[in-house]
């Protein structure tokens, strides 16, 4: 395999990166980068990654959430609280279900850069190349928009930072304190979803309010008062990965420091590419997307290259094969695993396998394709006897109209009212919460089996 460098991954092929021209301003953006600080510690993914272990041991559920890119103009401390407010719901109706911690991991602060299924855009006759996520280049369709510019990656970097700060504070600072469950509602107060979530918040205060009285509360148990919240991206532009990877000082290991987790995308999983390459040095958790296309032969190979110790929590499998697939795809999949005695987590992403282009136009996903898909990820993993670990979902805490149905069913003639999304279509706050409610029951399903199966 060769000695692993954080550089490695030059000297392999590369798919969906951009071609810088200059490479002065480019070496001079990565001159930079190396000088600022990681936007990570080195102990925070090790912890997580302990945490990702008993998530693959089912002593844990991993919710991962968050925008499908990130973007600079709708950066705001508003879309930054509201969707980190949906996450600490959604991760409380599933404690509720699961009766397990949640771990909490956004797709924030980091996730800019975007695979694309074609290299160039075509609208009226003309041909510009594609849009890359906000680190690479600009979505309005002229021809300099979509000039890769390397300076990109300093505002995306500065973001991140900016983004990271303001999630620390809201989950140490006193916004994430459990006593507040009332108040993280986002205004969906007439709604069915919205009466479900009051009724969990009620119990919860209630078992508070127990709690207080028999000497528990937040300023005698931190955990009442806080939340561990991580950030996750897709490492795509190496470029920016490498400038921020940094050598911990307590450990010796080498860490990517642009956020807690990262992971491969669907189009740039070859195992000897040169995002495999890079993620095998790192000592991160690392997620893989598995889709339609992968085979059993790739999964063994990229289980052995990017968790060589077989550590729980390392590698996070993310089936993303599309509803009426998944029974189809993951049992061969699991056999792999299990052939291989590889320690890894499962989880599901019900979105991008999803994707379809409306009558209307616009990219959306029907909400009943991915309750389905999700509802199949579950059958598959109690059939196989493994364990369904998590979820990863693209929402936001807007409003929004980009995917079709859920209980306020928005139609393919809704899409165009509140479509937002740089890229793929997000769940709103009301369908993401509506998802939540089935992943618990679900959860909540298994644990029954499993309880019985226990008792004989
Ligand atoms: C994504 O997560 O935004 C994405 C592009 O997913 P995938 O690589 O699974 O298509
Ligand atoms: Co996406």
């Amino acid at each position: 395999m060769g000695e692993w460098q954080k550089s490695s991954w030059r000297e392999k092929p590369r798919v969906q990166m951009p071609d810088y021209t200059d490479a002065e301003r480019l070496s001079a953006v990565e001159a930079q980068l190396r000088k600022y600080p990681p936007l990570v510690f080195a102990g925070e993914a090790r912890l997580l990654k302990k945490k990702l272990g008993a998530a693959s041991r089912g002593e844990a559920f991993l919710l991962q959430g968050g925008d499908c890119a990130e973007s600079f103009a709708e950066f705001s401390a508003d879309n930054i609280r509201d969707t980190f407010k949906v996450l600490l719901q959604m991760a409380m109706v599933l404690t509720y279900g699961a009766k397990v911690p949640v771990v909490k991991v956004g797709r924030m602060a980091g996730q800019f850069a975007k695979p694309r299924s074609a290299p160039t855009e075509v609208k009226d006759g003309v041909e510009l190349p594609s849009y890359r996520g906000d680190i690479i280049n600009e979505l309005e369709f002229t021809p300099e928009a979509r000039i890769p510019a390397p300076e990109k990656m300093l505002q995306a970097y500065t973001q991140a930072a900016a983004s990271l700060n303001l999630l620390r504070a809201f989950s140490k600072g006193g916004f994430a304190d459990v006593h507040r469950v009332h108040s993280w509602t986002l205004g969906f107060t007439e709604r069915d979803e919205a009466e479900k979530y009051r009724d969990i918040a009620n119990r919860i205060q209630d078992t508070l309010d127990f709690m207080a009285a028999a000497g528990m509360t937040a300023a005698t148990n931190s955990e009442l008062g806080t939340v561990d919240f991580y950030t996750s991206h897709e490492a795509l532009l190496l470029e920016y990965e490498e400038a921020l990877t940094r050598v911990d000082s307590t450990s010796g290991q080498t860490i990517a420091g642009s956020g807690h987790m990262i992971w491969i995308g669907d189009r740039t999983r070859q195992p000897d590419g040169a995002h495999v390459e890079f993620a095998r040095g790192v000592a991160n958790p690392i997620g893989l997307k598995c889709g339609p296309t992968t085979t059993a032969e790739d999964l063994k190979v990229l289980m052995a290259k990017l968790n060589p110790e077989n550590e729980a929590g390392r590698l996070t499998l993310i089936a993303r094969f599309g509803a009426g697939k998944v029974g189809e795809h993951l049992p061969r999949l699991i056999k792999t695993v299990q052939d291989e005695g590889a320690n890894v987590l499962w989880t599901c992403d019900p979105m991008h396998g999803n994707t379809i282009k409306s009558s209307s136009g616009y990219k959306t996903r029907p909400f009943d394709s991915v309750l389905r898909e999700v509802r199949e990820f579950f059958q598959v993993h109690g059939a196989e006897g493994t364990i369904p670990g998590g979820v990863h979902f693209e929402m936001t805490g807007k409003d929004v109209t980009e995917c079709t149905g859920g209980v306020r069913a928005v139609t393919d003639e809704d899409l165009s009212d509140r479509y937002h999304t740089a890229c793929d279509p997000r769940l709103n706050a009301s369908q993401a919460l509506e998802l939540a409610f089935l992943v618990a029951e679900e959860l909540g399903a298994r644990r029954q089996v499993v309880a019985d199966a226990a008792n004989g």
